[in-house]
């Protein structure tokens, strides 16, 4: 036997020619990469897109267990309905209307996570080859999945009012005219993962507007549309087509636990037929002991205020990293300012890889983040990185953007000495303090340096 973690490659090539061809394509989600190295107690890890479950009261799951334990024991302990649990199903129509949706409970289906909703979403509508549009960056772990189903992947570019419809419609033009429709719109329009920005109102509408006229399908992804810290809340594109285009998934991973592996997705009946088939052949049904943890922990009607005081923890964390980021990142540096959500997309120089960043700031400051190679499947968001506002507590935060922000200014200083010259004079780089509504090719000059950050540096 050898050591697990170091096989050879003698070893990987007796396995290798029985491996399916799809799985050439397959790639590792980095935040699974990363999730090893960050569970070392001595990094601040601001990689995860980890839920602060620590925030609920350990009483209060000791006397849910219990009950579960005394009134539905053997029920949680056995197998149940491919769909989900009709109390779950209600409770699920319960969250949704809280964001104004009306949900059907014989129109959805209860999953492993929302992860395995955009598996089987896939798993459904995905032949080799066919094209999945989704935003640029996109959320990484929905990309190992396009990749495992060998979808050619579009991205569309986003500005801080969410994907830019104008170059989606462009893109659809273009696969017209290669005669090649796309099976589904992959989006999550609310503070995203993993820019954090948010999808306007016109440009909803108008999302919707399009998927109708073109008989398309839109997977929209909501786990964060509850987590707002400031502003209105905004429709949900499923309110606003009413089901018919747009399949909707929705988690407990952020509102409750991720641990309990809970989502959920509403779609039309042929759609949701299939979805069940391909779930019965991945797992049966999604686990009985936590959709009753979920139908207990709501009848307590507790979870309005949970989520009012996850959004006060978070909030606050997101006010230290901007804060945190305005002092300790360098000038040629640019984020987003999430509204909500758990995460910002910060964009350094082009020179810099935030790849290489990475193993430098674990191996030298022992701080992660998710570089934000990750969130493309083309090689582009080399340098830019997600960071995560909620896995850590205030003092962390600070610490860690401190620690990124240190090897970050080692990496300009150090380009300053081959090149001769500063960062923000280089000539072939291209400027990133764009007049608005400028198109450009990256992320990174798309969406622009909150105002706040600016005011800071003026000071
Ligand atoms: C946009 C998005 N979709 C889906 C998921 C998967 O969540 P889960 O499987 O825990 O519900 C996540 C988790 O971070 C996410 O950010």
């Amino acid at each position: 036997m050898t050591d697990r973690h170091h096989t050879t490659s003698h070893e990987i090539e007796r396995y290798a020619g029985l491996f399916a061809k799809r799985t050439h394509q397959m790639r590792s989600s980095a935040m699974r990469d990363l999730m090893a190295i960050t569970a070392r107690p001595e990094v601040i890890s601001l990689a995860g897109g980890l839920p602060d479950t620590s925030t609920f009261p350990p009483d209060s799951f000791a006397a849910l267990m219990g009950q579960i334990a005394r009134d539905s024991c053997a029920g949680a302990l056995q197998y149940g309905p491919t769909e989900g649990f009709e109390e779950t199903k209600q409770v699920i129509v319960e969250v949704m209307a809280e964001e104004g949706m009306r949900a059907d409970p014989d129109g959805m289906i209860v999953t492993t996570g929302g992860q395995q909703v955009i598996d089987l979403v896939a798993k459904t509508l995905i032949d080799p080859g066919d094209v999945v549009i989704c935003e640029a960056p996109t959320y990484p772990g929905a990309v190992p999945v396009f990749s495992s189903y060998e979808a050619a992947v579009v991205q569309i570019e986003m500005d801080s009012d969410g994907m830019r419809i104008d170059l989606l419609e462009e893109t659809l033009a273009q696969l017209e005219r290669d005669k090649r429709r796309p099976k589904f719109i992959y989006t999550v329009p609310t503070f995203q993962n993993p820019a954090g920005v948010t999808l306007s109102e016109p440009r909803r509408r108008r999302l919707v507007q399009i998927a109708r006229e073109k008989e398309l399908l839109v997977l929209e992804d909501n786990p964060y549309g509850l987590l707002r810290y400031e502003g209105e809340p905004l429709p949900p594109l499923f309110a606003l087509d009413g089901g018919e285009y747009v399949l909707y998934l929705g988690t407990f991973s952020k509102i409750l636990s991720p641990g309990i592996r809970l989502g959920w997705l509403v779609a039309p009946d042929p759609v949701l037929a299939k979805v069940n088939l391909g779930k019965q052949a991945a797992d049966l049904c999604t686990s009985s002991l936590t959709q009753e943890f979920v139908n207990a922990y709501f009848k307590q009607e507790r979870w309005r205020g949970y989520i009012k005081s996850l959004s006060g923890i978070y909030r606050e964390r997101r006010d230290v990293m901007l804060d945190a980021l305005a002092e300790f990142f360098p000038p040629e540096a640019e984020w987003t300012r999430p509204g909500g959500g758990l995460f910002i997309w910060a964009t350094l120089p082009e020179f810099i890889d935030t790849g290489d960043l990475l193993a430098k700031a674990i191996r030298e400051e022992q701080v992660a983040f998710v570089p934000g190679a990750a969130a493309y499947v083309d090689g582009r968001g080399g340098s830019s990185m997600r960071l995560n506002f909620s896995g850590a507590d205030s003092d962390s935060i600070r610490e860690g953007v401190k620690r990124i922000g240190k090897v970050v200014r080692e990496q300009i200083a150090l380009y300053g000495t081959f090149t001769g010259r500063p960062a923000d004079q280089d000539q072939d780089r291209p400027k990133r303090d764009r007049p608005s509504g400028e198109t450009t090719d990256g992320m990174a000059e798309v969406v622009r340096l909150p105002e706040r950050a600016r005011e800071r540096r003026a000071q």
